[in-house]
């Protein structure tokens, strides 16, 4: 194996290296790894470096160690299969989001509660301690001067430290084409009222986040739900057909890992999108506040790198690998649509708050942040596997299973009828919090499913937590 001048990274070669033989079959199910000390003189690298990539393949679940015996190629696990693609009414209808999503918003970081509801990141996986730092610097040193009204496009700084990361995923874009917003709620809100007027449709997957059926809600929207498959994503055609049938003002889809199916779409299929919304002249508005979350090494990339011409609103934020807590998000838009953002924005919250915009942008040019993602990746990844294991031994026989490669929710359908906000109250009463089904729908589906967060890492409470809605789902669908 070729020797890797940048040591920090010589573990995930060596990783890649032994994982290599695991896929080709060279290391089957089950069969004992070269000691760590075999390894380090094999491959002429450190003691620790091998651990390091053994602690790597142990989190990917390629491998497991065995205590006074060494480290063994794990069996595959149980196959669970993922949920059959869905398939809404294709017509428009109004948005009702459920009151029960208020009462599962409200235990958002409950702290009482296992924590498999609301999407959140754990903070104590959060690179909190350094951006309290920049925070704390930016209080000391600049506190007076940023005690007053930011333009409303946002901090300079902090735009240029997102157009510089943007770059890397081929989104090339200026400081004038980025607007902050106050997370990428926002951003999405900003995007639909510049696009839109009451009573209008948008297209959007099905099922998709609350957050933004409720912004669709607030804004008198009409939504026509599309066919979505918890692999590839939005079905194309289902689309042509809704941009054909319905007068569309935009359309709203995720750009990768989508919450809650966990899909993501190919490039090719991103790409027939572009096309097929260009065809009909229907903006998009896409979500790309998971991207940073692949669990490879590639980070997939948004439409709008695909198509610099394209129609496109880019919303994201630092809510999912950074800072919720600072509310700090983006939307990168064209010229000619940016004035109408722009009021959107004075008329919302005039501008977004100063201190936490100048922490984050002097966090981002700290330079950690690549090496933060890279241990929260494999943060989600290893508790994503360990979750689909805990369902797959106690869900129901017939259980399906999104099989996400990014992010770190699930999602969950019950193979018979079920009402899993009944189950959700139930869960509640045993100290346990999940977000049912019904929520991510605008007209009234998913009764039978739930999403599980895996935001605060693997642990055993988590463990315990699905092991009880198994048990309790067991009993409601009377298996
Ligand atoms: C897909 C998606 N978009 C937007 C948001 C909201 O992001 P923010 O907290 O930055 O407003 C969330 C939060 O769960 C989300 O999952």
């Amino acid at each position: 194996m070729p020797r890797d001048a940048d040591a920090g990274f010589r573990y995930e070669d060596l990783a890649r290296f032994v994982a290599g033989l695991i896929e080709r079959g060279t290391l089957p199910p089950g069969a004992r790894l070269p000691s760590l000390r075999e390894v380090s003189r094999q491959h002429r690298a450190s003691l620790s470096t091998a651990m390091q990539a053994y602690r790597l393949l142990e989190d990917r679940g390629l491998i497991e160690a065995r205590p006074q015996s060494g480290f063994y190629v794990r069996p595959p696990a149980r196959r669970i299969a993922a949920p059959p693609a869905s398939a809404p009414p294709s017509r428009p209808v109004e948005v009702a989001v459920p009151a029960v999503m208020l009462t599962l918003i409200e235990h958002a970081s409950d702290p009482a509660l296992v924590p498999l509801g609301c999407a959140v990141p754990s903070p104590a996986l959060l690179a909190s301690g350094a951006l309290d730092r920049c925070l704390a610097r930016a209080a000391r040193t600049r506190g007076e001067a940023l005690n007053t009204y930011m333009p409303p496009r946002g901090d300079a700084t902090l735009r240029s430290e997102i157009a510089r990361r943007a770059l890397r995923h081929g989104h090339a874009l200026t400081v004038d084409e980025l607007l902050v917003t106050c997370g990428c709620t926002e951003a999405l809100q900003l995007a639909l009222r510049a696009l839109t007027r009451p009573g209008q449709t948008v297209a959007v997957e099905s099922p998709t986040y609350f957050g933004l059926l409720q912004v669709l809600q607030s804004l008198g929207l009409r939504v026509v739900e599309l066919p979505t498959d918890a692999r590839s994503g939005v079905d194309v055609d289902a689309l042509e057909e809704a941009c054909a049938r319905h007068h569309l003002a935009a359309c709203v889809l995720a750009s990768s890992f989508l919450n809650p199916l966990g899909c993501t779409m190919s490039e090719a299929a991103k790409r027939r999108v572009l096309k097929v919304l260009a065809r009909h002249r229907v903006p998009l508005v896409e979500d790309d506040i998971y991207g940073d979350l692949a669990f490879s090494d590639v980070r997939p990339r948004p439409f709008v790198a695909l198509d610099p011409r394209a129609a496109v609103v880019y919303c994201s934020s630092f809510s999912k690998t950074l800072a919720p807590g600072y509310r700090v998000g983006w939307l990168a838009a064209g010229e000619r649509l940016m004035p109408r953002l722009v009021e959107a924005k004075v008329a919302s919250t005039l501008c977004s708050p100063a201190l936490p915009q100048v922490a984050l942008a002097s966090y981002l040019a700290s330079g950690g942040y690549d090496h933060h993602l890279r241990r929260l990746r494999r943060a989600f990844g290893h508790t994503l596997q360990q979750m689909v294991q805990a369902v797959t031994q106690s869900f129901p026989e017939g259980t399906t299973v999104s099989d996400p490669a990014g992010g770190f929710v699930l999602w969950v359908e019950l193979p018979r009828p079920a009402d899993t906000r009944q189950l959700f109250a139930l869960a509640l009463e045993r100290g346990i919090c999940f977000a049912p089904g019904v929520v991510f729908s605008a007209s009234g589906r998913y009764g039978r499913c739930l999403r599980l967060s895996g935001g605060y890492g693997w642990s055993q409470r988590l463990d315990e937590g699905i092991r009880t809605l198994g048990r309790l789902a067991t009993e409601a669908i009377g298996a």
